[in-house]
């Protein structure tokens, strides 16, 4: 029986969420170890199995109509007519500012370009991704498509050439899960809805000059600089509006136990938070914060070799 598979990985944004739709820079990377996987199989009726959905896709809920997106247009680009039974496989949380959502469109997408044995530009792959993004989150900046479509770590302005950058620092990255749904369409529509204010018009700038100075701290392994750059990017964040008491809580938490700098990650209002540390300070901020969210994990920045 034929079967094809397509494979994505989930994201965190290190600095620059929400000014980066404003066209001020933001830097992301991927999270190669939280794998999404789609697998195809030829039935007798089109469904998809996944941890939000299980049943026909001619039934899939609104909700999820960013899904019903991609597959569709990368059936007509492959002029494929086969019905397909989807299952997806995912480590990320849903709605945690993770990237699930476009990282389960591009499995999508890249499973149906295999299964139809076809080639995918990376430019039709970002255009579709960022397609199903806008029925998501309302008005993708495109990084999430980006990052969970591809292996390096980017320095992005929308509309922009991407920059790739290199995270390989002596650090370890800590991310924790909230726990609570967070949701970037309702958080960006937030943002959007107080562009015209001094207050908001301030914060998104003060943003975009933190990922600026991030971007150098990087350049010059200055892991503690980049540390405070996280921790004033929060205090942005904040006065943004899109943070709440149960992510202030955990990047406290981090920060009293030893982290360069914590702040939230993705849209907010929910989902997760991160939190730079050296790898002596790690394991206690890792305890700390496992106490109080549903899930943390340990990255570590340094590459082999
Ligand atoms: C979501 O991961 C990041 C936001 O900046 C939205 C976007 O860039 O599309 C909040």
């Amino acid at each position: 029986m034929k079967q094809a598979r397509g494979c994505a990985h989930g994201k965190v944004i290190l600095i620059g969420e929400h000014a980066v739709v404003y066209h001020y820079p933001c830097i992301a990377l991927p999270i190669k170890e939280l794998q999404v996987q789609v697998d195809i199989q030829v039935a007798e009726e089109e469904t998809l199995t996944c941890d939000l959905y299980c049943g026909p896709l001619a039934q899939l809920p609104a909700h999820l109509a960013n899904l019903a997106c991609a597959i569709q247009k990368s059936k007509t680009y492959c002029h494929c007519q086969d019905t397909l039974a989807f299952t997806v496989h995912s480590d990320l949380p849903a709605e945690r500012g993770m990237g699930s959502s476009a990282a389960v469109a591009c499995a999508l997408i890249r499973s149906i370009f295999h299964y139809c044995q076809q080639d995918l530009p990376s430019d039709v792959l970002l255009q579709f991704i960022n397609e199903a993004e806008t029925l998501a989150h309302g008005k993708p900046s495109g990084i999430d498509a980006i990052t969970t479509s591809q292996n390096e770590a980017v320095f992005f302005i929308k509309g922009q050439a991407l920059e790739t950058i290199s995270m390989n620092l002596d650090a370890d990255l800590i991310i924790a899960d909230t726990g609570q749904l967070g949701d970037t369409k309702e958080a960006v529509s937030w943002v959007a809805s107080q562009a015209q204010k001094k207050e908001t018009k301030e914060a998104l700038h003060q943003l975009g000059q933190l990922s600026l100075e991030a971007k150098l701290a990087l350049e010059q392994k200055n892991v503690k600089y980049l540390g405070q750059l996280l921790n004033k990017a929060q205090v942005q964040l904040e006065r943004l509006g899109v943070s709440n008491a149960t992510l202030n809580d955990l990047v406290q938490t981090a920060r009293a136990a030893g982290a360069y700098g914590s702040k939230l990650t993705g849209g907010g209002r929910g989902g997760c938070m991160l939190a730079l540390c050296s790898k002596e300070k790690s394991a206690a901020v890792y305890a700390a914060l496992q106490k109080k969210a549903k899930q943390v994990w340990k990255f570590n920045l340094k590459e082999e070799g």
